[in-house]
């Protein structure tokens, strides 16, 4: 814990015994600091009248005096207006984008709230469980391995893809203040989840460069990346703009794919496979990982999700049949590249699930984004397999889940939902 109290003592300590006279106070070391400070810069002044002062001083003032207030503004986004809330747009908005308040989209802050208010790090978590577990030849099967690694492989790069998404493609598209300071929340996420990755990948002592090339080398992982780059490519050039029925409708399609494909689907067979593991008691520290990492995927998904049907409420004309049907189509592919994934984890029945089982419950979370973002289902008679996993994505229910954490939490945030 950071205490002033400390510096202080350590500024003592360093002034060395001549000065113990000054130890009584912190507040006259300050003050006498200070004077210090202002005796130093009239002794300059002085040494060195304006005239007289170094060239790059002098540069630097004469730069500064020339400074064009109104050129610098021009270059910030947007107006220089006062914003009023009738004035904010989620896409292709023309006022000051600097402007946090007024508030429109309460939902986004109140996201990055919660978002501050869940800060976790990978280290919290203890580890040792299963390292020893991984360690013992007879400790799991090797269809759990097959699991562990997999998904390591598989997660380890794909938070990568979408922190990118993020930061080179759709924070500079969103043209709202609240959602961009959400969308910042969830990049710093992003990198602690591939931190999570990285520090069981390192714990368990696999070979990293095996792991980290499991989106190259191996096809159900490779197909799922290819499938979201597709959707990242045209949007992350620079000279991307939106402004057209087109762009805009090329805009949506990317969260379409980011949130409800990549983080709304291609997240479930891994989520479900590793938190099943932890329900058995087996690999309980990466279990615990996953489980603050989906705590915040569900968060990620759901903002997408309200940025994406407000930008429909917005702007209806880019709601067309065909866009509808496109929707609909990259919510089914995802489907299918996620039911291929759970085949290539679980050649057999394994930890009470099997592919079929998975089967159903990647249609039933798949009937589910499509009613999310106003489509009809299109898997019918499906239900969930899994009741359990909506127990463990509702945290109100789950009280024991923060009492395993390792180290006093820092930030000392609300734990919760709310
Ligand atoms: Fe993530
Ligand atoms: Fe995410």
């Amino acid at each position: 814990m950071l205490s002033w109290d400390d510096f202080n003592q350590e500024e003592t300590q360093n002034r060395g015994p001549e000065s113990k006279l000054r130890k009584k106070s912190a507040e006259t070391d300050n003050s006498q600091q200070t004077k210090v400070q202002r005796q130093n810069h009239s002794d300059k002044s002085a040494l060195f009248g304006k005239k007289d002062q170094p060239d790059q001083i002098q540069q630097a003032i004469a730069d500064l005096e020339s400074l064009d207030l109104s050129t610098g503004i021009e270059e910030l986004e947007g107006s220089a207006m006062r914003v009023k809330v009738d004035d904010k747009r989620m896409i292709n908005c023309r006022a000051d984008l600097n402007q946090l308040v007024p508030f429109k989209y309460d939902w986004a802050w109140q996201k990055y709230l919660d978002g501050c208010a869940n800060h976790w790090m990978p280290q919290e978590v203890n580890m040792n469980a299963d390292i020893a577990l991984w360690k013992d030849p007879n400790g799991l099967t090797e269809d759990e391995r097959l699991i562990v690694k997999r998904n390591l492989g598989f997660f380890s790069t794909a938070d990568s893809l979408v922190a990118n998404n993020l930061v080179l493609a759709i924070y500079r598209l969103v043209t709202n203040p609240e959602c961009r300071q959400y969308i910042l929340r969830q990049a710093f996420e992003e990198a602690i989840h591939t931190h999570a990755y990285q520090y069981c990948i390192e714990s368990l002592a696999m070979d990293e460069s095996e792991i980290f090339n499991m989106y190259h080398e191996i096809p159900s992982v490779a197909k799922k990346a290819a499938w979201g780059l597709k959707y990242t490519r045209s949007i992350s050039d620079p000279n991307f703009k939106t402004g057209t029925q087109e762009t805009d409708q090329e805009l949506l399609q990317n969260l379409i794919a980011f949130y409800c494909c990549l983080e709304g689907i291609f997240f479930y067979c891994g989520f479900t496979q590793i938190l099943s593991m932890g329900r058995r008691n087996k690999m309980t520290g990466t279990s615990e990982q996953f489980q603050y990492i989906l705590r915040d995927e569900s968060m990620h998904l759901n903002f997408g999700i309200d940025m994406i049907n407000q930008i429909k409420l917005e702007n209806p004309e880019l709601w067309t049949d065909e866009m509808k049907e496109q929707a609909t189509q990259m919510i089914l592919q995802a489907t299918q590249l996620e039911i291929e994934y759970a085949r290539d984890t679980m050649p057999r029945g394994v930890l009470g699930m099997n592919a079929a089982m998975m089967e159903e419950y990647l249609e039933f979370i798949a009937n589910r984004r499509l009613v999310q973002i106003g489509l009809p289902e299109q898997f019918e008679g499906v239900s969930n397999p899994f009741p359990w996993m909506s127990e463990i994505m509702d945290l109100r229910k789950e009280k024991n889940f923060f009492e395993t954490r390792v180290i006093e939490y820092q930030t000392g945030g609300a734990l919760s939902w709310d």
